[in-house]
């Protein structure tokens, strides 16, 4: 095991699994609402129904799986002391799931008040969650690239979080703002500063501990948030309203940072001591390899500007990045975490006079791998779909089925922990008898 590991410090189990359990639902109403919609939804990236769907994923299964981890992690990685994490839980999860569905309608029926009431609702939550959070990684005493990376990765949060409340007050008639530019600055903080900043963090952590892999080059690690980082502040220049030739030069630097990332990730894998292989790592490698389509895409987009003028090379992009490299990476992480929280509560519970169970015990691998299988097909089904919209609805349900077998997975997952904590208690008090 990890000789970071400081276990003492772990949250409840209900605090992390709140989230977990939440995630994949989101997924379920992004692929419903796309079978719903059908070809209208990916007309182009502007249209209600696309930005409703994007928000699902970004607002509702990402945040929701990255909030729930970045309190389990903070803790038992980077020895970082989140104050009272259950009562934060408890508020901050029923508030994002608010604030998300609020979104989504706001952007379904252009209803003012709703953009209103979602900003606030994501300001107070987020605010909150950013501020506890924030000050538990600058406070704590710990050392790494991955305390390095996640610094960096709730600044990025931040970051969205203002620009998106920005955008959802002007769409709420409060003010005005150049929408498009303010738009792609927070699109790339969001999934750049925040969603990919948070994967590298975890990454250096859990990649080489779970799948047995050397470790990342100390060099390469420290290097990368700061590069991602320096490429978002320069993307950022849009805002005052001027866009020049040279940030196609600064996307493709962002997305060469990426990919930079996904090839060190492979390359990793490919040496890991154990060549067996499992669901979570093909999720993983099918997430690198989406990450360097992206690099592949943008660069032609860029290369051939009346291919990246298209109405679908911005969908095309975001279906690579959101269900491909997001939902794929984050699901992988969550088979690991789930059965490895278990086993870890389990043990501490069962002491010396127990064993406790398996972590292969938690969740049937062959629900793993089938339900990976319906994710991929789901995603290819949804990127046939950018230029055959006529695929959008058996995409969507294909989507929205693979995120209903996700949740269930995590399910069983809970309710095996739930049999072997009654197990492991009905012994104890068996033996004080
Ligand atoms: C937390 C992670 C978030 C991520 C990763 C994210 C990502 C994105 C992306 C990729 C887009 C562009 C969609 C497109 O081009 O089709 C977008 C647009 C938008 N986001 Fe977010 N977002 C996040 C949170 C939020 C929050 C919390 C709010 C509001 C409080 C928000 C409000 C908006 C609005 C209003 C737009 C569209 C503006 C327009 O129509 O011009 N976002 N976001």
């Amino acid at each position: 095991m990890h000789p970071n590991l400081s276990f003492e410090q772990a949250p409840p189990i209900s605090v992390p699994y709140r989230f977990f359990l939440t995630a994949p639902w989101f997924g379920v109403a992004a692929g419903l609402l796309l079978a719903w919609l059908g070809e209208d939804a990916f007309a182009s990236r502007w249209t209600p129904g696309i930005l409703a769907i994007t928000h699902l994923l970004v607002a509702g299964f990402m945040l929701q799986a990255m909030c729930g981890a970045l309190l389990q992690f903070i803790p038992v990685a980077a020895g970082g002391n989140v104050w009272k994490p259950r009562l934060l839980a408890a508020c901050v999860h029923p508030l994002l799931i608010l604030a998300a569905a609020l979104l989504v309608t706001a952007f379904l029926t252009t209803e003012s008040r709703l953009f209103l009431a979602a900003s606030h609702l994501f300001a107070l939550a987020l605010g909150a969650y950013v501020l506890v959070v924030g000050t538990a990684l600058v406070r704590t005493p710990g050392q790494g690239n991955t305390l390095w990376a996640l610094r960096f990765a709730v600044v990025g949060l931040a970051v969205t979080l203002i620009l998106g409340v920005l955008l959802a007050q002007a769409l709420g008639g409060l003010h005005s703002l150049s929408l498009i530019e303010v738009t792609q600055v927070h699109a790339a903080w969001g999934l750049g500063g925040w969603a990919l900043m948070l994967v590298f963090g975890v990454s250096y952590y859990v990649v080489p501990m779970f799948q047995l892999t050397p470790a990342y080059p100390a060099w390469l690690a420290k290097a990368l948030p700061p590069a991602m980082l320096g490429v978002l502040s320069l993307w950022s220049f849009q805002l005052s309203g001027r866009v020049d030739g040279w940030q196609r030069g600064v996307f493709i630097a962002g997305l060469a940072t990426a990919g930079v990332y996904a090839v060190a990730t492979l390359y990793l894998q490919a040496k890991r001591r154990r060549k067996v292989s499992d669901p979570t790592l093909v999720l993983f490698r099918g997430a690198m390899f989406a990450l360097l389509a992206i690099f592949a895409s943008g660069l032609l987009f860029v290369l051939i500007p009346s291919l990246g003028e298209e109405a679908m090379a911005p969908l095309w992009i975001g279906v690579l990045a959101i269900p491909g490299v997001f939902v794929s990476v984050i699901s992988g992480m969550l088979y690991k975490i789930v059965p490895f929280l278990n086993w870890l509560h389990l043990q501490q519970l069962a002491g010396l006079t127990q064993v406790p169970p398996n972590m292969r015990q938690m969740i049937p691998e062959r629900a793993i791998t089938g339900q990976m299988r319906l994710h991929f097909g789901a995603v290819a089904a949804m990127l046939l779909a950018v230029p055959v919209p006529s695929l959008s609805r058996a995409a969507g349900l294909l989507f929205a089925a693979s995120c209903a077998w996700l949740g269930w997975n995590l399910v069983t997952g809970v309710r095996a922990y739930l049999r072997f904590k009654g197990r492991i208690l009905a012994a104890d008090s068996g033996h004080e008898s």
